[in-house]
């Protein structure tokens, strides 16, 4: 959608000095300006194709008889937000997000299709780039820099080099996604040295992930040409990468809210903010539907203190100067594209109308512009490789009669612990408690078709159902399956199976709610609405049951994710995070 600059300088030149005329002229703008930081009253700006070409007091020169004129009536004008690291290869297909996304003002997107990858590889990450094509939004893609999360443990789908290598040729590719193990990195993993260099001498972005790092490992990991974070969870964490020469994406999403500990600070603090940007890394339905997306950013950071035009820049302008695109996005100027947000006031902070590429996508608040669904290639829907279960499948062996288990303790929906349990063994096998809180979880390869499996317990997860089971899972994609009983763990298995992928809770052979995701089994195809409404109800289903847990859903999202500790499950067993080895579910 998008013209070159270089193809569009002679017409720009032409309609800024008024010798040809413009398509459209915002007139009465009260602009806020991302560059000089201040908002410029009474404001002309003149669009031709999808570029502006002239902003200042008159643009009377560039009127003719076929341009549209647009009276602001003195509402404020910005430039589009971005976000510059999310995945949006969650719940629900690009064109759903863009509409919500374009609603909050969000007309750039840079997706990191990690999922996508570690369950179809190269010929997922292509259909994916095709569903982000012509949506009246911005979609650029990285390449997934986080997998394998751990070789010796992982078992998603990847991409070689030369795969990467190929990737990047796409004008819509800009680099290399969050490289999360930066381990790899201060280890000089070959495969991923030869990466980054790739990338570097490409001249492409390489996103960042550095919790945990500091010091002499951080420096490592910066002069790998690393440029960029959305971990840090406090100041302190932001100072010492600000001052390595790296850029924050401070977090505001649904895996963690960070703006809160870090935007106070910023200001005592007077930190320099033109490396500093808002990202949500990801957004569920109901978080969406409730905060908003980037917007929420600007108005919970203003909240906090922040000038809204400070706010507006760290949303739009420093997000294009750090993925080295700010000739052609990010504020509005002579030779930007017309991505453009009109506003009533600085306090809602929600677009009455959007532009993006001197186009109307969104008037009084609605979108405006036909969205089309993309057909989508049948092999996607294809990627739940499990034969049918039985309640014999979840049969965990033991010749003693009294056994202690190695347990995953939940002590959030994300964070585990090894646990210990008392159990006993009925005609030499070992089930679930209930009574004790003590569940069965397995964890299947889906991916690749072979028989690869573990079964073990989990603990302190509180709810009366007989089984919760997901074939999405953080960025393994094994199906999980928690269960209260080994029958209805099979029901919830084949009907992942026969339904290609989602979420689903089962109590006595029935479901009681279910997500179904039948692309690559992470991504639905309905409307936004309908999977809004069934994600509500799998978690309330949960929540209603009894679980000590608001967010029941994240639990077999994040229980395979080596990236977080104590203790996971993959189809390969039970690990030991720290430790980096293998547990038995029983002693
Ligand atoms: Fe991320």
């Amino acid at each position: 959608m998008t013209l070159s600059l270089a193809n569009s300088i002679s017409s720009l030149n032409s309609v800024a000095l008024g010798d040809k005329k413009a398509d459209l002229v915002l007139k009465n703008c009260n602009l806020l300006s991302v560059y000089t930081r201040e908002i410029i009253p009474k404001i002309q700006i003149a669009i031709i194709n999808d570029r502006i070409a002239y902003v200042g007091p008159n643009a009377v020169h560039t009127v003719g008889p076929q341009t549209d004129i647009v009276d602001v009536k003195n509402k404020y004008v910005s430039p589009g937000f971005a976000d510059p690291h999310l995945h949006i290869d969650q719940f629900m297909l690009p064109s759903e997000f863009a509409q919500k996304a374009l609603l909050c003002g969000v007309t750039s997107l840079f997706s990191d299709p990690i999922d996508i990858v570690s369950v179809a590889g190269y010929k997922g990450f292509q259909e994916f780039l095709k569903l982000g094509e012509d949506l009246p939004i911005r979609i650029f893609q990285v390449v997934p820099g986080g997998l394998p999360v751990d070789a010796k443990f992982s078992n998603s789908k990847t991409l070689s080099l030369l795969q990467e290598k190929s990737a990047i040729k796409h004008p819509h590719v800009l680099g290399l996604g969050e490289v999360f193990s930066w381990t790899k990195v201060i280890l000089r993993e070959p495969k991923t040295m030869k990466s980054l260099s790739t990338m570097l001498e490409c001249d492409c972005i390489i996103n960042g992930h550095t919790a945990g790092a500091n010091e002499k490992k951080l420096n490592a990991y910066v002069s790998s040409g690393i440029l960029s974070c959305h971990e840090p969870i406090n100041f302190d964490q932001v100072l010492e990468r600000l001052r390595l020469g790296m850029w924050i994406m401070i977090r505001e999403g649904s895996i963690r809210r960070d703006l809160k500990e870090i935007i106070p600070y910023v200001l005592s603090h007077g930190t320099y903010l033109n490396r500093l940007m808002f990202c949500s890394d990801g957004l569920d339905p109901l978080d969406i539907t409730k905060f908003g997306h980037i917007d929420h950013c600007i108005r919970e950071s203003i909240r906090l203190g922040l000038q809204p035009i400070d706010a507006v820049t760290m949303a739009s302008k420093n997000n294009f100067d750090y993925y080295n695109m700010g000739k052609d996005l990010g504020g509005i100027a002579p030779g930007k594209l017309a991505d453009i947000l009109i506003f009533n006031d600085l306090k809602s902070f929600k677009p009455n109308t959007v532009y993006v590429g001197g186009k109307l996508v969104v008037s009084n608040e609605k979108i405006v512009i036909p969205i089309k669904k993309k057909a989508i290639s049948p092999w996607i829907k294809k990627t739940v490789k499990l034969k049918k279960f039985t309640a014999n499948d979840f049969l965990i062996k033991s010749k003693k009669k009294d056994v202690i288990a190695n347990t995953i303790f939940m002590q959030t929906e994300i964070i585990t612990k090894i646990g210990s349990a008392k159990l006993h063994s009925n005609n030499g096998y070992v089930s679930a408690s209930l009574d004790s809180d003590i569940w069965k979880v397995a964890a299947f390869d889906r991916i690749h078709g072979t028989n690869r499996h573990s079964i073990g317990f989990l603990e302190n997860f509180g709810s009366d159902i007989g089984a919760f089971a997901s074939t999405w899972s953080f960025h393994e994609n094994d199906m999980i399956v928690i269960g209260s009983n080994d029958s209805d763990m099979a029901v919830a298995s084949n009907y992942l199976i026969k339904n290609q992928g989602g979420l689903v809770v089962v109590k006595s052979g029935k479901i009681l709610a279910s997500l179904p995701l039948p692309f690559a089994g992470i991504i639905s195809t309905d409307s936004f609405e309908k999977i809004s409404s069934n994600f509500e109800k799998i978690n309330n289903c949960i929540i209603d049951s009894g679980s000590k847990f608001s967010r029941p859903h994240l639990i077999p999202l994040f229980l395979p994710f080596l990236a977080l500790p104590s203790v996971r499950i993959l189809s390969g067993g039970i690990v030991d995070v720290k430790k980096r080895n293998y547990i038995q579910p029983i002693n």
